[in-house]
């Protein structure tokens, strides 16, 4: 079916569309989107899977099987969902239809069917897998001839507004609009924010990025992420701009509050390692990369106060078992560790990572090889 407007097409009511939706590392560019600045996240090979199928009322049935939940459970509402009345994994769900209509979208009923090999809680985005593959699920069934940034706005939206998570749009973006053996550059800057896919061939050159996640799991939906945003908004307020990453490099000499001056100090240095990573990703300089990555660790560790001591462990064994350089990634206070590592040390790596853990009393982390994968992508 084609709709006369979009020139959009639609598929048959009957029909199941599956999609694949990744989760995402960032490579580098740590709490710079909601300030503005640069990120160069990728999408990884672990996915959350959507199967969707448009029904002829108004209801919105979700089978979900993801990690964390026990046995498949279910969640249903109407396309008319409102504000509040849905909650736990299938808010992400229900916000995702509820910001595609409070944009003025026609969103169809859906049964939609959810399985993931992608942890939740681990830094990974498995909550903007969810909810840009719920908004190119309904997109697609409904012909709307949405873009991948606009599709990563609408998710943005419903984590932001309907789940009540402050994040910035940078995961969304990544999943949106991954590619193999590439990353995705993304820039907040402008309206709407820019994209651009730049060549990453990590495999190709002897090196494996190993994700660690520490099991220690972060909810973003409270407590230190949005303190840091409130931080930098009010430096960016004391500084008379409208985001801190336009900071110049005297602006930590303007502020009074240590703490401020710590935040800034940070937006300022890591919008630096974005340009020199992306430059050294550009020229194969791969000692260079990980001696920037490892940096930014020290950076989000010291100035920005969002790692603990599970990431920092984690980030020091790596290096001292032959890791080119390795950070925490994503939001912080828990999830996980990207190490850039040579093939032969990835096993040294992953014992070394261990046997610290064990020595410490903690869980066993666990550790897994990811390759810029494509971003959301129907497979049938
Ligand atoms: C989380 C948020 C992102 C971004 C990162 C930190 O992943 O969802 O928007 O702010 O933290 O870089």
């Amino acid at each position: 079916m084609t709709d006369a407007m979009t020139g959009s097409t639609r598929p048959p009511a009957t029909s199941v569309r599956r999609w694949q939706v990744p989760g995402r590392v960032n490579l580098i560019g740590e709490h710079l989107d909601y300030n503005g600045g640069p990120s160069v996240p990728f999408a990884i090979d672990r996915f959350v899977t959507l199967k969707a199928r448009r029904r002829d009322d108004d209801a919105v049935n979700v089978w979900s099987t993801l990690p964390g939940t026990t046995s498949a459970e279910r969640a249903s509402f109407t396309t008319g969902v409102t504000s509040g009345e849905v909650s736990g994994w299938a808010a992400y769900v229900a916000g995702t239809v509820w910001s595609l209509r409070e944009a003025g979208h026609d969103v169809p009923g859906v049964d939609l069917v959810l399985e993931s090999d992608l942890p939740s809680g681990a830094g990974l985005s498995s909550s903007a897998a969810l909810t840009v593959g719920t908004a190119c699920a309904l997109e697609d069934l409904a012909g709307l001839g949405l873009d991948r940034t606009a599709v990563a706005l609408l998710a943005q939206r419903a984590e932001n507004d309907y789940v009540g998570a402050p994040t910035g749009v940078m995961d969304q973006l990544a999943v949106a609009h991954g590619r193999a053996g590439h990353a995705v550059r993304t820039d907040p800057s402008t309206s709407p924010p820019g994209v651009e896919v730049v060549p990453f061939a990590v495999a190709e050159s002897g090196l494996v990025v190993l994700v660690v996640d520490t099991g220690v799991h972060h909810a973003h939906a409270g407590g230190g992420y949005a303190d840091r945003r409130r931080e930098s908004e009010q430096a960016a307020a004391e500084l008379g701009l409208d985001h801190l990453a336009k900071a110049g490099p005297d602006a930590v000499l303007r502020l009074e509050d240590e703490t401020l001056k710590a935040r800034t100090r940070h937006v300022i240095t890591e919008t630096a390692r974005v340009r020199a990573a992306v430059r050294a990703l550009g020229d194969g300089e791969w000692k260079q990369l990980g001696t920037i990555l490892t940096a930014s660790h020290e950076s989000l560790r010291d100035d920005y106060a969002v790692s603990c001591a599970e990431l920092d462990v984690t980030v020091e064994a790596a290096l001292e078992a032959g890791a080119l350089g390795a950070r925490m990634t994503g939001g912080g206070f828990g999830g996980s560790v990207i190490a850039l590592v040579p093939r032969d040390r990835l096993d040294a790596v992953t014992a070394l990572v261990r046997e610290r853990f064990e020595a410490l009393g903690w869980e066993r982390p666990a550790a897994f090889p990811v390759v810029p994968a494509d971003g959301a992508r129907l497979t049938d």
